[in-house]
């Protein structure tokens, strides 16, 4: 049987599987980005040593690319991503050319929502709300059992709502946006700030060599778990800015259930119980309406493959134009 590829396209590295019909994942491997300041064609490069790797020479019934960046409402094109550069690319196109597959595509968070609505935490959510934390943070709107993608495809691009005027600057050109707050790569910038600080760390230091620089996120959460002060306060304090960004959200949208996604994560409690006090205590009305409940993500780093995967099963069984 051809295999089906899904393919998430971040802003660091590249995940490529093959995903069985159950959305099981079969096969991995990995490549990496190198920025936003490079030349598409590296991207593409990447994207297609991955693919490859998981081919090994099969045939391929379809690729999905799920893109850490503005995808078109057509599913054609990127017109944006804060940290990938891709700048209006008919990167559909582009790919289903080179690979001579059919190739679907879409926003990263929309895929990761898909896979959770499809096999996850949101699975039977008439109104559900998905936010993936990594490098940034994605974003996702379910209404009435339908993704909602807006005029443009745009929607739910959350991560750049600014919420410190004038704060931190961004990668996509703004100031103060929620994901430098508030995301995997805010969770590394918090300890090393608390490190240079002088801050106490010993379960993390060890981890990491004694080398501040060579902190990570999974380093941080197994630290944390092993009551590591920094890692501790790190936790609460993005913790607490996804509760205040959350809380906005589910006053917008009212939702049935909040789904977090995304690396950070698998650090569990760790983040949500933070991020659930954060959103009882800021969300209007708190006392007198149904607070949603904030759930861990059924797929933790694979749900935009699998996501993928499974917008090319449907785009291919509707027997449409890949979209
Ligand atoms: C991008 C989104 C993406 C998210 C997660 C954000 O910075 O604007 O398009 O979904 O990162 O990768
Ligand atoms: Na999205
Ligand atoms: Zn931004």
């Amino acid at each position: 049987r051809p295999v089906v590829i899904g393919v998430d396209v971040g802003g660091t590295k590249v995940m490529a599987a093959e995903i069985a019909p159950d959305g099981e994942v079969l096969s991995v491997a990995h490549a990496s980005t190198p920025g936003r300041r490079v030349e598409v064609e590296l991207v593409e490069a990447a994207l297609t040593q991955a693919v490859t790797e998981v081919a090994a020479g099969r045939r391929v019934a379809g690729v999905g690319l799920a893109a850490a960046g503005f995808v078109d409402s057509t599913g054609e094109r990127v017109m944006f991503a804060p940290h990938l550069p891709w700048r209006g690319h008919q990167v559909r196109a582009r790919l289903a050319e080179r690979w001579q597959v059919p190739v679907f595509l879409d926003n990263d968070a929309n895929c990761a929502a898909r896979a959770e609505t499809d096999y996850g935490a949101a699975v039977g959510a008439h109104d559900a709300l998905v936010i993936t934390l990594g490098t940034g943070i994605g974003g996702a709107v379910v209404l009435d059992g339908v993704l909602h993608r807006g005029r443009n495809g745009m929607a739910g691009e959350f991560g750049h709502a600014q919420v410190v005027p004038g704060g931190r600057e961004c990668e996509c050109g703004g100031r103060g946006c929620w994901e430098q707050y508030c995301s995997g790569n805010a969770l590394v910038r918090h300890v090393r700030a608390a490190l240079a600080d002088g801050g106490a760390a010993p379960a993390l230091l060890g981890l990491a060599d004694g080398d501040a620089e060579a902190v990570t996120g999974p380093m941080i959460t197994e630290a944390a778990r092993l009551g590591d002060p920094v890692s501790l306060a790190a936790f609460a304090a993005v913790g607490e800015w996804l509760g205040i960004g959350v809380a906005n959200l589910v006053a917008a949208y009212d939702p049935e259930v909040v789904v977090i996604g995304g690396g950070v994560s698998a650090a569990e409690d760790l983040l949500l119980g933070p991020a659930r006090t954060a959103l009882a205590d800021s969300l209007v009305g708190a006392a007198d309406r149904v607070v949603p409940p904030v759930l861990r993500a059924s797929f933790g780093p694979e749900a935009g493959v699998v996501g993928a995967a499974s917008m090319v099963r449907e785009g291919l069984g509707r027997g449409a134009r890949p979209r």
